[in-house]
């Protein structure tokens, strides 16, 4: 599947991986065998969206022409009917697919080429239409995967630009009721870093998931991200003092902060998140996790270079296996 509309391609994206989320299904299916994740269907729809996120607004998402959206043919082009492989399971994503005028329709289709494990990352107000939500399910929606970036309305709204907590929160108890699994994830900002614990208590108490932190991706310098990305020690710090029984995990963090919390997100989080680009500091050229750790969003190595960094370091002979750093 080409690339659905011209749109100026992110600085901070990583191409190769934004290719694959709009490629073919064969070239799909390899990607993310290649990645140890399970070969589904991925369909992201370009289209504008309503909220103004502050790290994320911008010509082509906020700002897009109504116009400018991935195309029903194109669309329906990608929905071959289900290979047994994906074993029913289609993620959509995108700039807002609830906001895509042909959603209806395409949950429509996927039903029919038996897509019956739905997996949808989305914003999520519209979910708070009985009508439409049931309906969805129905078809086979089974997840959503939603950022919250607070527990209490006034902050979460002010950082997406929009009265959107009471609604988001009251639909996904809704769904959640009606048996949706609810996937929540936020960013690692200084403007909300006290809200993360918070959070993560009422992700795991309302819907029985586990929030997951990502790093915060520089975006054209259309915001200042050394003001805004909370530092890498600062989130360890703050890890480091949580109540042992409420979860959380992160996604695109380097294996070194806070090494003893869990990594990984929902499948569908963890993809979004691999489209940021990232490198590694000189510091971590003799770290032994380095073969499997993502490393750090370029912003970080370009204005804090390696603070909050702690590489790995292998045994030297005759220290115990637990004194390998980090
Ligand atoms: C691009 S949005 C699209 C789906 C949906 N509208 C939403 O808000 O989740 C997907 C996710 O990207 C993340 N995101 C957007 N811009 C980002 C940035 N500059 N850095 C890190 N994450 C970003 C947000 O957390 C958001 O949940």
């Amino acid at each position: 599947m080409p690339h659905p509309s011209p749109s100026p391609a992110p600085r901070h994206e990583d191409a190769a991986v934004r290719d694959v989320l709009t490629a073919g299904v064969a070239e799909q299916h390899a990607a993310l065998r290649a990645w140890g994740l399970p070969p589904v269907r991925l369909l992201v729809l370009y289209n504008p969206c309503a909220f103004r996120c502050f790290f994320c607004a911008s010509a082509g998402t906020s700002d897009r022409a109504a116009d400018d959206r991935t195309p029903w043919a194109q669309i329906a082009g990608h929905l071959s009917p289900a290979l047994p492989e994906e074993q029913g399971r289609l993620i959509v994503a995108g700039n807002e697919p609830l906001l895509h005028p042909d959603f209806d329709r395409l949950m429509d289709l996927a039903a029919d080429r038996a897509f019956h494990h739905i997996e949808l990352m989305t914003s999520g107000t519209p979910l708070s239409d009985p009508a439409r939500r049931t309906r969805w399910i129905q078809r086979g929606l089974r997840a959503v995967a939603v950022p919250l970036y607070a527990a209490v309305a006034d902050e979460h709204d002010a950082v997406v630009g929009a009265p959107a907590w009471d609604g988001l929160v009251a639909a996904l108890d809704a769904a959640h009721a009606e048996g949706v699994r609810v996937e929540v994830h936020s960013l690692a900002l200084r403007r909300t870093a006290n809200a993360l614990l918070p959070l993560a208590r009422m992700v795991q108490a309302r819907w029985g998931t586990t929030l997951a932190i990502a790093p915060l991706r520089d975006k054209e310098g259309q915001f200042d991200w050394a003001r805004e990305a909370l530092p890498l020690d600062a989130l360890a710090d703050r890890l480091a003092a949580w109540p042992t029984d409420v979860g959380v995990r992160l996604v695109g963090f380097p294996f070194c902060v806070a090494p003893e919390a869990p990594r990984g997100a929902a499948d569908t989080i963890g993809l979004y998140f691999r489209t940021q680009r990232r490198a590694f500091a000189p510091l971590c050229a003799a770290c032994t996790a380095r073969p499997r750790c993502p490393g750090v969003v370029e912003a970080q190595l370009r204005q804090r270079g390696d603070a909050g960094l702690s590489p790995f370091r292998a045994p030297s002979p005759g220290t115990s296996p637990g004194s390998t750093g980090g």
